[in-house]
């Protein structure tokens, strides 16, 4: 469900027209619907509302602050990977105390500055790094509150390159290692285990791996507090898939998914922390740019284009398919013709779109890149000197600019000359 839809023959954001945005701003940009976003959330918070719950949005998916701020009024905590999403996290007021702190590679100064902020607990992905915590936290007389990644070793059925659970992926720890770990965990200063994280990869489309890892997650559960470890809280993660492709197979649903982590874990009387982001963000943002330029070759079609790999890498990183659809809708009563849509970034891989039947689009034509709203501008870079573009955020019939599109004399004025040149 999302508040992308055609009026008076028009693709609007809730009640705004793309096309007036494009006039104001210029193309490409990314424009975002407040009620998608919120509505997201709030299906998924309601999910779990009798159930002591922590729903920390991944901020990676997408990290403007505006998107920030927003979800955390209601009520939305906040999944982390850097000091520079945590620092995200709170200058868009979210209380720390919300706050979990993911990925592999922390370092000692993120630690100790995740510490002194307060938050609410480090899923640790490592035996290196629960030392490293440790350490941190005596020197600060301080108790970090923490959850062990366990790799469940559970095929997520997605694309290998955001699959995580895999015993040849580098996140967590083995769940053999479970038992030792704890042991560990309790002995050393400065170190309060008090649950167990659990993260299998992106884009999951089928229930059947979540109720493989939930599964595991309530055994080891168990075997921990056998052994007279305090579980408080389980971390079940991410990943939830959204429908990318508008006629395509629909993934589970949140109520699906919910009624399956109550199933495997609701009994174990544990606060349940989740850490969705493509659920909320996806379908809340598209990429809106125009048309430069028509080519035909004796292979092929081409739809040259003013959005490139830099502004959306899904395409190219992940073979993703995301729907495209013109502004004008009364293009879609046109013949379609298979269409490479290309950008002008100097790389074959550079394609938002690879054979896909669309109408003919004259230059200056503008269209819409669907369910562009998570891993879209955060993905984004300035590659081929390309600006970064703005972004745009939609409520009812109001619009704002949430981030300017980036000037020449930013780009240029970011770099300084050697001191010999
Ligand atoms: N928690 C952890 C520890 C994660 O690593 C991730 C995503 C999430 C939560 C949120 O997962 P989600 O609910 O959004 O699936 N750039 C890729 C996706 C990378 C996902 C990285 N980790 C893409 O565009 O498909």
């Amino acid at each position: 469900m999302h508040h992308f839809t055609y009026r008076d023959g028009v693709l609007h954001a809730e009640d705004v027209s793309l096309s007036a945005i494009a006039e104001a701003s210029g193309t490409p940009f990314y424009c975002y619907s407040s009620a998608t976003l919120v509505r997201h959330y709030q299906v998924f918070a309601d999910a779990f509302s009798n159930t002591d719950t922590l729903v920390c949005y991944a901020i990676k998916s997408n990290s403007n602050l505006a998107i920030l701020r927003m979800l955390g009024q209601f009520g939305a905590g906040m999944d982390i990977v850097s000091e520079g999403e945590l620092r995200r996290a709170r200058a868009a007021g979210i209380p720390a105390e919300r706050v979990v702190f993911s990925g592999v590679g922390k370092t000692r100064a993120e630690i100790a500055h995740a510490l002194e902020e307060g938050i609410f607990a480090f899923n640790v992905e490592s035996e290196a790094e629960l030392h490293a915590i440790s350490e941190v936290a005596t020197a600060k007389g301080a108790t970090a509150r923490i959850a062990f990644r366990i790799n469940p070793d559970v095929d997520a059925q997605t694309h290998a390159k955001i699959s995580t659970g895999r015993a040849e992926n580098k996140f967590g720890e083995p769940w053999q290692e479970a038992p030792r770990l704890y042991a560990l965990a309790r002995d050393l200063p400065g170190i309060e285990a008090a649950g167990v994280h659990m993260h299998i990869g992106s884009q999951i489309t089928r229930l059947e791996p979540f109720a493989n890892a939930f599964t595991l997650l309530a055994k080891l559960v168990g075997n921990l507090r056998a052994e007279g470890h305090n579980i408080e809280f389980v971390n079940v993660g991410g990943g939830l898939g959204i429908p990318y492709h508008g006629e395509g197979e629909l993934p589970p649903s949140q109520e699906d998914y919910a009624a399956l982590v109550r199933e495997k874990l609701g009994g174990l009387g544990c606060r349940l922390v989740f850490e969705p982001g493509r659920m909320i963000s996806g379908n809340a943002g598209v990429l809106v740019a125009s048309v430069i330029y028509n080519k035909e070759t004796n292979a092929k079609r081409f739809l040259i284009v003013d959005a490139a790999m830099n502004d959306l890498i899904r395409p190219t990183l992940y073979d993703a398919h995301q729907d495209i659809l013109p502004v004008n809708e009364a293009l879609l009563a046109e013949p379609r013709i298979a269409q490479d849509v290309v950008g002008p970034v100097c790389e074959s891989s550079d394609f938002l779109a690879k054979g896909r039947e669309l109408p003919l689009m004259a230059p200056g034509e503008l269209f819409a890149v669907m369910t562009a709203g998570a891993y879209g501008a955060v993905q984004a870079n300035d590659y081929n000197s390309r600006l970064r573009v703005p972004e745009v955020l939609v409520k009812g019939s109001e619009w704002a600019l949430i981030r300017p599109r980036q000037t020449y004399d930013e780009m240029l004025g970011a770099e300084r000359f050697a001191p010999w040149s």
